[in-house]
């Protein structure tokens, strides 16, 4: 059925599916809803591809019953998915709109009905817009505010959730939202970034302890996007040029969280973050955590340019309809170096699939053997990754369902579910049916009878 082995899973090993609050919910004013960055970024023109917006996207905030029952046909052990921050707190802070929780909580007990983990993400990127007009997370108050939304959130589904990650890739919030420009809210400045990853850390570590008081024995962690950076040669150039943007993209978040402190060789980006570090903040930022969940879908080949280091590709590589190589190995090497330099207790892959030119057969079928191809070679390197030392206890495909791939609207598809958007149908694709296969096989294996030591 696969070329992952299945001994090169333990029994318990988490197979699951991820998705994110704006990008499938809709119902964008129902039930009290407060507007949030990305509303506004939707509503402005040229932002997003065909002026798409996530006010419809998958309506699963009405749909998530019928959902469900495809995620139990999955065998699903867990489904990730996040909580709108508007909804609970529509203003950011202050008045809790219980309407918005309660849909949390339908969610949560339907998904405990069919025996599959809840795995929120507290943040998501869809910050209240109210906190946005203040400064966002450009200011040290969104990161107060978001320990106020936490404590909300978990007052009412601790007593049933097990597993809380307080964020989703803060460097893609921080840089595309505050820095490129390609992201809600829309910032374009540098300073502005670097200070927005600062706060972003900073909430992460106070809501880890602010989950911890009310739910002691839940799991909880951060997720981040991560990719193994390869040297185009092995040229003192080429080494220092993925050393920089290793420095930039992973060392800037793993080393605060598991070392306490910013990389050192990134001079330039510590003088700006300088006077938005207060005493105590790195001690809370790298308050221990339980796992940390990997987001990656591919590496990054650097080559030394004459501006800095410069991206490439191999041309004889798989690409994605994303652009981004097909590159299994990358993964293992990510995994295997995450546990090697920072020994978190546990890795999730919070993330990994691929977007492809995905059709309707005349059939009504989608066959879509690149993605099973990917998922396969992927999980693979896991499982490979694994017998390499990672503590890995968990994957969760990118995505459950077709879904708003943000500035690119609707254009990428990445579920195993296909979306038919006019009518909002869902067809199950052919790598929806490998995985209910893989993970059937992987929870159907023999295995060695554990060994009883001692007397
Ligand atoms: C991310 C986000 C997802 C994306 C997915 C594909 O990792 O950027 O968590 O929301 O849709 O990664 O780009």
């Amino acid at each position: 059925m696969s070329t992952a082995r299945t001994d090169a899973f333990p029994a318990d090993f988490v197979w699951g599916a991820a998705t994110a609050s704006y990008q499938i919910e809709g119902a964008v004013h129902e039930d009290g809803r407060g507007e949030s960055v990305w509303d506004r970024f939707c509503a402005t023109p040229g932002k997003v591809r065909g002026g798409d917006t996530g006010e419809v996207a998958c309506d699963f905030f009405h749909r998530y019953r019928d959902d469900m029952r495809l995620m139990k046909e999955l065998g699903l052990d867990a489904f990730r998915f996040s909580i709108a921050w508007p909804r609970v707190l529509p203003s950011g802070r202050g008045a809790v709109n219980d309407a918005g929780l309660d849909f949390y909580d339908r969610l949560v007990d339907a998904l405990l009905e069919q025996g599959i983990e809840p795995f929120p993400t507290l943040f998501h990127w869809d910050t209240p817009q109210a906190l946005e007009d203040e400064g966002g997370w450009t200011a040290r108050s969104t990161a107060e505010a978001f320990v106020e939304y936490a404590e909300a959130v978990v007052g009412r589904l601790g007593d049933r959730v097990g597993f809380w990650a307080t964020h989703n890739e803060p460097w893609v919030h921080a840089w595309l939202g505050h820095s490129w420009g390609w992201h809600a809210p829309g910032r374009t400045s540098e300073q502005d970034a670097v200070a927005a990853a600062h706060h972003l850390l900073l909430s992460h570590g106070w809501a880890v302890e602010a989950i911890r008081r009310r739910c002691p024995n839940a799991q909880v962690g951060i997720v981040l996007d991560l990719a193994h950076v390869y040297p185009a040669s092995s040229s003192p150039e080429d080494e220092a040029a993925a050393w920089q943007v290793d420095g930039q993209g992973n060392r800037w978040f793993l080393d605060p969280i598991f070392r306490g402190s910013y990389p050192a060789d990134q001079l330039e980006r510590n003088e700006v973050v300088a006077p938005f570090v207060h005493d105590g903040d790195f001690q809370a930022i790298s308050v221990p955590i339980d796992f940390v969940g990997v987001n990656s879908y591919r590496r990054f080949l650097v080559t030394a340019g004459a501006e800095g280091p410069r991206f490439i590709s191999d041309p004889e590589l798989q690409h994605t309809e994303m652009g981004w190589e097909v590159y299994p190995d990358g993964l293992r090497q990510l995994l295997v170096r995450v546990a090697k330099d920072y020994a978190p207790a546990a890795i999730y892959v919070t993330e990994n699939g691929a977007a492809f030119g995905d059709v309707r057969g005349h059939d009504g079928s989608v066959h879509d053997p690149e993605r099973t191809a990917y998922l396969e070679t992927h999980i693979a390197a896991v499982g490979r990754a694994i017998a390499d030392g990672a503590p890995v206890k968990g994957y969760f495909v990118w995505s459950f369902l077709d879904n708003f791939e943000w500035a690119m609207g609707y254009s990428k598809r990445f579920g195993l579910v296909y979306i038919d958007y006019p009518t909002l149908e869902r067809v199950p694709k052919d790598s929806f049916h490998w995985y209910r296969g893989l993970i059937a096989e992987h929870r159907d294996a023999p295995r060695p009878a554990p060994v009883v030591t001692g007397g």
